[in-house]
């Protein structure tokens, strides 16, 4: 009886204290970041807690894919909006103090939206740093760079960079909305990848706050974490506040085409030759594929891939070069388009060339949910396996699956695969990313696509690269895997989605971590832990 009821109270006890002490760390936390930062709690202007009225809008003004605004993951206790590089320092020093992890957000693009929500099971509080405020670009012509705050677009990089200077480019991603922070931390693909690499070839420093609060520089961090925040995944480290980037030559007019071929038009064969073609044209020149099921069952029904390209240089120089290389492409001088390099980017993204203050638009394309995945090609395909694949796509009858294929070659083979942590290099023709978008929000139509998706996916096995079968971060898939112990993730349970994202770099990543994070405060659910053999 007596030790019923002293079990009793201890169990009372332990709720109001835990009760309380949960208070207390965020309490602590806000406080802390508050008198750290020199804010007032009567006016924040740099920290959100859900019972301030903007914080809903700021918690999804970036959220790209809505399906995780629904899907019972944890959602912050705060979101920091730093306005100067010391806020990130104060978030970090006053998270690790009360126990509260940070979930760093640059453009809100994450493919599983492990930039603002988690799927712990521990359910720690936790808070978005949300580096939307700082995207200051400074061009430096005459230098050829750029210093970029993390919380920039792509777009906000393209329009500032060519309003610097008519022959200089960056090479990044197709969509405007994405980024910088999270895409060069993980390569970073793009229209000028086989002339100049990934995005993250193209860094030349950085401004990176670790988990002790220090803001680090190229020199200070040492050059295995410079290395490592290259394609690794920077969120794994510490929170970039900025890029320096090495700015590219670009000509004042290069070409854009567009060819779109169906089953009867021969879009099999044409497919086929490109998977050997396009890798190894001059690389001034990038053709990438896009493929999709079009028009109804069982007649009219189709596949069709349309071929997108970017010459560096005018339109009869472009014509000449695939005349040459790829004469069964059948380029007419109609289907090109001379434009400027920042024109190039706007035609990518489907959009009026005449306009480029679109590239600062910085809210979401659309309201939608999405599903993606990836693999890496090292042989070609054969005719026959792709009209297997034809009829996989052309049995999803309103499921809109793209594949997107993005040829290497060029630039991407010359760079050594552990020059940066980016693993994915010579040995590969092409990139698949397989990606589907929807705008139901039920549930059910939810795991349907999903199901479909990994359907294709399976089906694709045998015709893609295995041992392991090769992923790109940036395409972030948690069916690879994910642990939801927060903090805990050991490196063999890591190693199911880390040796597919980065190959033989995982282990010497691990080993940074175990340098600069040795207790995991940087921890997502499909993070690297530190290595310890
Ligand atoms: C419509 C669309 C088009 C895309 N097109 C391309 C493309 O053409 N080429 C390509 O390579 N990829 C493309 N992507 C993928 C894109 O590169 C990745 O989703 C990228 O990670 C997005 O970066 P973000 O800053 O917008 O995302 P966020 O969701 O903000 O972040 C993504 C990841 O990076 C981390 N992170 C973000 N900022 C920082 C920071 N400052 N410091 C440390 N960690 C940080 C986050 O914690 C998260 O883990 C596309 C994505 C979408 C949705
Ligand atoms: C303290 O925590 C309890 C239980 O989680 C919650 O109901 C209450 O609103 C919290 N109080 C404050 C001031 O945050
Ligand atoms: C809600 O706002 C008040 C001040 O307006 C603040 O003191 C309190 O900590 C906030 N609650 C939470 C859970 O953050
Ligand atoms: C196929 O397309 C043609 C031309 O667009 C149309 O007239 C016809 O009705 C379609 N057939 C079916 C079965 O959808
Ligand atoms: C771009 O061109 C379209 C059609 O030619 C025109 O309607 C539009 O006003 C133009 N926009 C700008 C910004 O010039
Ligand atoms: C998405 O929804 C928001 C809020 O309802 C709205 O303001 C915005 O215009 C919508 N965007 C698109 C592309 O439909």
């Amino acid at each position: 009886m007596a030790s019923t009821t002293i079990i009793f109270s201890c169990f009372i006890f332990f709720l109001l204290c835990t009760s309380h002490a949960a208070n207390h760390t965020q309490a602590n936390f806000l406080n802390c970041f508050l008198e750290a930062t020199g804010g007032s709690s009567s006016s924040p202007s740099k920290i959100y807690t859900p019972n301030t009225t903007s914080f809903s809008t700021l918690f999804r003004s970036s959220v790209q894919n809505l399906r995780f605004l629904s899907s019972g993951a944890e959602t912050p206790s705060f979101i920091i909006l730093p306005s100067v590089d010391h806020d990130s320092q104060a978030a970090v020093l006053c998270g690790r103090r009360h126990g509260i992890r940070l979930r760093v957000r640059s453009g809100g693009h994450d493919y599983e939206g492990l930039s603002y929500v988690s799927f712990s099971s521990t359910d720690g509080p936790f808070a978005v740093v949300d580096l939307s405020g700082l995207r200051s670009i400074e061009v430096n012509a005459a230098d050829h760079t750029a210093w970029v705050g993390a919380g920039a677009t792509l777009g906000e990089v393209y329009y500032n960079v060519a309003a610097a200077s008519p022959t200089a480019g960056f090479p990044a991603g197709i969509c405007p909305t994405v980024g910088v922070g999270g895409h060069i931390s993980g390569g970073g693909i793009g229209s000028l990848q086989r002339k100049y690499g990934l995005a993250a070839d193209n860094v030349v420093d950085v401004r990176l706050v670790n988990a002790e609060g220090e803001l680090l520089t190229r020199e200070t961090m040492g050059e295995d974490l410079f290395w490592a925040i290259r394609g690794g995944g920077a969120a794994n480290f510490g929170i970039v506040v900025a890029y320096k980037l090495r700015l590219v030559p670009v000509p004042p007019k290069l070409t854009v085409f567009s060819v779109s071929r169906t089953l009867g038009q021969g879009a099999t064969r044409l497919l086929h030759s490109w998977q050997s073609i396009a890798p190894r044209l001059a690389d001034d020149l990038w053709i990438r594929a896009l493929v999709i099921a079009i028009g109804e069952a069982p007649v009219n029904r189709t596949i069709q891939a349309t071929f997108q390209g970017l010459f560096l240089g005018p339109r009869r120089a472009t014509l000449a070069a695939i005349k040459k290389s790829f004469p069964e492409l059948r380029v007419r001088a109609e289907d090109c388009n001379e434009v400027s390099w920042v024109e190039s980017t706007l035609y990518f993204d489907g959009r009026a060339l005449n306009n480029t203050r679109a590239l600062l638009n910085r809210r979401p394309a659309f309201n939608s949910s999405f599903k993606a995945k990836s693999d890496f090609v090292r042989e070609p395909i054969s005719e026959k396996a792709w009209e297997g694949i034809w009829k996989v796509m052309m049995e999803g009858e309103e499921e809109p699956l793209e594949m997107i294929f993005e040829p290497w070659g060029g630039r991407l083979w010359e760079i050594e695969d552990d020059a940066i942590a980016f693993p994915h290099r010579k040995g590969n023709l092409y990139n698949i990313q397989y990606f589907m978008r929807w705008f139901e929000t039920e549930a059910a139509v939810t795991a349907r696509h999903l199901r479909w998706m990994r359907r294709l996916y399976d089906y694709m096995t045998p015709h893609v690269s295995s041992n392991p079968r090769a992923a790109y971060l940036n395409y972030k898939d948690i069916d690879l895997g994910i642990s939801t112990e927060e903090g805990r993730t050991s490196y063999k349970e890591a190693s199911a989605w880390g040796r597919r994202y980065f190959l033989h770099n995982f282990e010497k990543l691990a080993k940074v971590k175990a340098r600069v994070d040795p207790e995991n405060y940087f921890w997502n659910e499909q993070g690297i832990p530190p290595y310890t053999a």
